[in-house]
């Protein structure tokens, strides 16, 4: 009930603030596509732009995401999410991105399999923005501390410092990537990150020297002419952007909602968080300028040779690289050529014309800038270096699927590489989900879906060979930028691949009917671009420069014959990435989020509904909804399965011995699973519904949470144990061999507060906030006439407090009853204490220069403990005890009365109570001895008992297994190692205070009367309920009271403290004096009322449970005591239910 409670406020809660609240809207679409009642194109798209316009820009298809760009800002990806989506079960909350994330991360810790996320989509849809939102939250909740603080610094800021580098504007996206990414954070068992690596691919370089129309260059160019400080201005030749060829071709400058100069304040410190220094940031940056200034060099054609137009333009470039402004010029208008004649090689030194010397200018600079990019990844992937590789959730973002106007060799490689991705998608969650139904013998009916491995295989087969072995072979016969190689390339293709459906050629270009659209390749430069190499006379100018950085940048080997060995072209080099990507990737469990972009406006709620149409039919959701709805959510082969639910069933744990399959079915009855969610296969179990999964989940969280209380339970009650025999032994060595001791004195556990101080305003109030109660009892102070009243004595770190009550006089208060402090005595000027020889409970206070208080105290050693360890604590000294059976004090003088000198006489009594008696000035106790003064409290051997008791108690943690359907609850999924969330009680001993288990670790039963120390002592919690030590300690001592602790029958158990009666009305003021009758012993207990059949037990506090299979109880309810169990959870029946309940609240009847 209270967990169907809770639920139901998380719900109410959920949909009072959460922004897919279905709250007063109705609902128009739904959250999980597998649910739509027709699966078309047409149906899915609608339900995403319902969904859109509603600013609810996720649905899932079973565990695929699939994220729509709402180009705008949206409200829900802050701390309160963050805080909502962890370890929430997917079908609690609303579709979000952070649920995605949080999946992968508790999925890693679970499994200890490393996970990735493939994102996917094309230009502009939001892939880079939502690696940036699983990064963001991964890092927030993984915990860690401050020694990891640094790691999730550079896993954020690698994503501005790579952007500024590696993402332009282009027409279809103004914070386009260029590059492909896939990042891996490495974490350590406990999910904590460690490290990390960025793999890039294939920058598209040949933007440093040409722009389309509409499209920027890097966004680093214009950051730094738009944010430098004016001595790099000075110093890196930097001036307005129209300045320089290169940015000015296209004419575009200005990015909307982009501050190019704060952006390079942004990316200076990224390279900061990355460890870079102030010079080396200052190299790159020079290398940006020099690039810069390299474009600005222009030449002039004469006699076909090229000469450059304007000398001086050479200085600057040739001064920020650090070379020879001469050498660096004759290296743009000429090049060495290696002639082979006869057998014998030559160099030969070629000028080139003008259009060959631009070409020399930009592969310079393209070179140059590829190897500054590949510099920065390497310097991000050296900051979070780290040799554990436990596991690791890989992020990829690659530059997405684009059709541009004219597509040329970059285009044709970013879709190559977008064609690889959507096979993985095929492969994983079509094409093998399927066939792993098959082989595992489960029903299934196969679901058509177009597989675009024909596609992947038209570009890179090897036999027969795809365009990329076409264009490789082309290459390789051509020596340099020769001409016709473009040509020729394409007339090899249409004699190889001229028939493959996905193919088509025409004039200058070739078609690729790709998975998602055809793209005509125009194909000027395939060739050129695919050689990918930097002449080496490029490469030798480099290498002379005096900047050691950039030298380093050209660690190339050059020999008289270029570069050594044959380079790999730029198509072999995506390819064998690509490859590497998919083993990667195959090797983690997959996640997908499939972004669709709604517009080519790049405008909030603007939808095209052919355009989305277009991306659902290419990105197969249609099918991949078919397989979902049919297929199942889960599945695990039989042994892990086992391993991880071994702990449902005591047949189960620690292992099933008997056949798997049988185990399995054993675990899914004895937790109630409906038989239609699952399926056995041949070698795995299929879990249809994620619903199904989160229940078994849950159930394994129920199991550990309660391992885990009794453990700590048992330790708390050890630990316990220790502090309190070494606070006994502390107040025996105070009185060994000194004072005699009574039978029971030191056989009880000190608990401090016998007052419950935290329930007394009033009380508390007379006690200044920073100091704690170490010692609250309520005691008999004699007065002059030897009469006793009661005082609440109070120790704290600074003072001891008498406190009594008094009657206001006058004002509107009139009447009423306040506590006040009697009597203070500051513990740097309790000078001494005196007590007698015999076991009575006098205590005579001597105070520096004032006069003695006479006390009656009950708890007398453990006063003196407290007040023995606070000298010391505070003034470094020990408490000055004097034993003496005939002594003499000071009383008070008041007004014309009191003062002068009482004695006490301590004597032989015939009673082991003290009988007193006074005349005159002097005060008669009578007592007999009981043990003797050399008695030490009774010791017991914690350790090893203790530990018995605890692996007595692990073992007995069975509780016997709650039959009944297993309600979900509002509860969340939370694997073992998941975060703990504030307030959550999961694996901890309920925090003593109201309606919580009690921690009593030494008496097996409650101790009704001695109220909860709490905010002070922290000590063992007594229920609230209980809270009336002021007047149940009153009731221990006064004459009237019958129940003197002192006159109980021995105790059956030697530590236990018997519980005084319940409270009692306070006693007067002012106790007749003490010429009194013996003490008289407490009835005996009524041993023979007639047992009930079945043990009943009384209810001594309210209690509420926590959970579902735990009875709740008001004080005074009488429930039937069914089993103890060593755990101190008791069984009982109430109200028609069985449950358990925490033993130290309840007495037994
Ligand atoms: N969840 C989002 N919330 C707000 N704006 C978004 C969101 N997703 C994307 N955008 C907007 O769309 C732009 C393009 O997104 P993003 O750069 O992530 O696309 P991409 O898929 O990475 O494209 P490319 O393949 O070109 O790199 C972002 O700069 C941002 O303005
Ligand atoms: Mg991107």
């Amino acid at each position: 009930m209270r967990e169907a409670a809770m639920l139901i406020s998380f719900l109410l809660v959920l949909q009072a603030f959460h922004w897919q609240s279905e709250a007063g809207a109705k609902k128009s679409s739904v959250d999980d596509m597998v649910l739509l009642t027709k699966i078309t194109e047409a149906a899915i798209t609608d339900n995403l732009k319902r969904r859109f316009m509603e600013d609810k820009i996720y649905t899932y298809i079973g565990p695929v995401l699939v994220a729509v760009n709402p180009f705008k800002q949206l409200p829900y990806f802050g701390d309160k999410e963050i805080e909502m989506y962890q370890g929430a079960a997917q079908y609690e909350v609303p579709p979000h991105i952070f649920s995605l994330a949080d999946t992968m991360y508790r999925n890693m810790l679970i499994d200890f399999d490393s996970q990735c996320v493939i994102i996917s989509g094309e230009s502009g849809a939001g892939k880079t923005v939502s690696a940036k939102f699983i990064m963001n939250y991964i890092t927030k909740v993984c915990g860690g501390g401050r020694q990891v603080q640094h790691v999730k610094d550079i896993i954020l800021e690698s994503n501005p410092l790579l952007e500024s580098f590696g993402n332009a504007k282009t027409t279809r996206n103004n914070n386009s990537s260029r590059f492909g990414k896939y990042i891996e954070i490495q974490f350590s068992r406990g999910g904590e990150p460690l490290g990390g690596k960025v793999s890039n691919f294939l920058l598209e370089k040949s933007r440093v020297h040409s722009l389309n129309e509409g499209e920027r260059s890097f966004h680093i160019f214009y950051q730094l002419c738009a944010g430098a400080n004016p001595y790099m201005k000075e110093q890196l030749g930097i001036s307005s952007v129209d300045n320089f060829w290169y940015l000015q071709q296209s004419g575009v400058y200005q990015v909307d909602g982009t501050n190019d100069a704060h952006d390079f304040q942004e990316t200076q410190r990224a390279m900061t968080v990355m460890g870079m220094s102030e010079e080396r940031q200052m190299d790159i940056l020079r290398i940006v300028a020099a690039i810069l200034h390299m474009g600005n060099i222009s030449f002039s054609e004469q006699n076909n040779a090229a000469y450059i137009t304007d000398p001086n333009y050479l200085a600057f470039p040739a001064y920020l690289l650090e070379v020879d402004s001469g050498w660096l010029g004759q290296k743009l208008v000429s090049r060495v050529f290696d002639s082979k004649w006869g057998g014998k090689s030559e160099r030969v030194d070629v000028t080139l014309n003008m259009e060959q010397a631009q070409f020399t200018r930009d592969a310079w600079t393209k070179g140059l800038y590829s190897r500054l990019f590949d510099y920065i990844v390497q310097a991000v992937n050296s900051a979070m270096v780290t040799d554990a590789n436990l596991m690791n959730i890989g992020i990829l973002d690659i530059y997405g699927f684009e059709i541009f106007g004219r597509n040329g060799f970059e285009q044709f490689c970013i879709n190559y590489v977008n064609e690889k991705l959507q096979q993985i998608f095929i492969e994983l969650t079509l094409k093998s989900e399927q066939e792993e139904y098959s082989m595992e013998g489960i029903q299934w009916k196969p679901i058509q879906y177009f597989d675009n491995k024909v596609v992947c295989d038209l570009i890179e087969e090897k036999r027969p060979p795809g365009i990329m072995c076409i264009l490789d072979d082309t290459c390789a016969t051509m020596s340099a930028k020769s001409e016709g190689a473009d040509e020729d390339f394409h007339r090899k293709m249409e004699s190889q691949v001229g028939t493959h459906p996905h193919y088509q050629k025409f004039t200058g270009g070739f078609i690729i009917k790709h998975y998602a659209g055809n793209v005509s390749y125009h194909i000027d430069n395939f060739c050129e671009k695919n050689r990918d190499v930097l002449f080496p006379d490029i490469i030798e100018v480099m290498q002379s420069s005096q900047n050691s950085f950039i030298r380093s940048l050209f660690p190339d080997a050059i020999s008289s014959g270029g570069a050594k060995g044959r380079p790999s072209t730029a198509g072999t080099k995506i390819r064998m990435q690509a490859n590497e990507l998919v083993t990667t990737l195959t090797n983690c469990i997959p996640h997908y989020i499939r972004c669709i972009k709604p517009n080519e406006t790049k405008r909030p709620r603007d939808w095209d509904d052919q355009m989305v149409k277009h991306q659902v039919e290419y990105l197969g959701l249609k099918e991949n909804i078919r397989v979902k709805r049919a297929g199942f959510a889960y599945r695990r082969p039989f042994s892990k399965f086992l391993q991880r639910y071994a702990i449902l069933t005591q047949e189960t744990w620690p292992q099933w011995r008997g056949e798997p399959t049988q185990g399995i079915i054993h675990i899914m009855k004895a937790i109630n699973m409906d038989p239609s969610q699952y399926q056995i296969g041949r070698t795995k179990i299929f879990v249809k519904d994620p619903e199904s999964l989160y229940m078994l989940e849950e159930s394994r969280e129920r199991r550990f949470d309660h391992h885990a209380r009794v453990i700590q339970h048992a330790f708390r009650k050890y630990f316990s144990k220790q502090r309190y025999m070494k606070e006994k032994m502390e107040a025996s060595d105070l009185l060994l061999k000194r004072k005699g001791r009574r039978a029971n004195s030191l056989n009880r556990n000190f608990y401090g507060d016998y007052i419950g101080v935290e329930y007394k305003p009033g009380l508390a109030s007379l006690i200044p906030r920073r100091e704690k109660i170490e010692f609250a009892l309520t005691v008999d102070k004699f007065d002059r006439r030897f009469r006793r009243q009661k005082r609440d004595l109070l120790v704290t770190k600074n003072a001891i407090y008498m406190c009594g009550r008094t009657e206001i006089k006058k004002g509107p208060d009139k009447g009423k009853v306040i506590d006040v402090i009697k009597r203070k005595i500051d513990l740097d000027n309790l000078a001494k204490v005196t007590l007698s020889i015999y076991p009575d409970n006098l205590v005579l206070l001597h105070v520096r220069n004032d006069y003695e208080s006479l006390l009656y105290v009950e708890f007398k050693a453990e006063l003196m403990m407290v007040l023995n360890r606070k000298l010391k604590e505070r003034f470094s000294r020990e408490l000055h005890l004097d034993f003496s059976n005939n002594f003499e004090y000071r009383v008070r003088k008041t007004g014309w009365g009191g003062g002068g000198v009482r004695r006490v006489v301590v004597m032989d009594g015939a009673r082991k109570e003290p009988e007193f008696s006074s005349s005159g000035s002097t005060l008669t106790v009578r007592l007999t001895h009981d043990l003797p003064p050399s008695t030490r409290p009774g010791e017991r051997v914690i350790t090893a008992e203790m530990r018995n008791e605890i692996s007595k108690m692990i073992s007995a943690t069975s509780r016997p297994r709650r039959n009944g359907p297993r309600s979900m609850g509002g509860s969340r999924h939370r694997p073992p190692n998941s975060r703990l969330e504030p307030n959550s009680c999961r694996g901890q001993v309920r925090p003593p205070g109201h309606g919580r288990h009690p921690m009593l670790p030494t008496d097996p039963a409650p101790i009704p009367n001695q109220p909860v120390p709490q905010r002070p002592f922290g000590r063992a919690p007594v229920p609230p309920g209980s809270v009336s030590g002021r007047g149940s300690i009153r009731s221990l001592k006064g004459p009237s009271s019958s129940n003197n602790v002192t006159g109980r029958p021995p105790m059956p158990i030697p530590e236990m403290y018997n519980p005084p009666p319940p409270p009692s009305d306070p006693p007067p003021v002012n106790q007749p004096t003490i010429n009194r009758a013996p003490v008289p012993l407490p009835p005996k207990p009524t041993i023979d009322r007639p047992k009930p059949q079945i043990p009943t037990v009384k209810a001594l506090y309210r209690y509420d449970a926590l959970d579902t299979d735990e009875l709740s109880f008001e004080e005074g309810d009488v429930l039937q005591l069914v089993t103890e169990d060593a755990s101190g959870w008791w069984t009982c029946n109430f109200r028609g239910r069985q449950g358990f309940c925490p033993g130290t609240y309840l007495q037994k009847l």
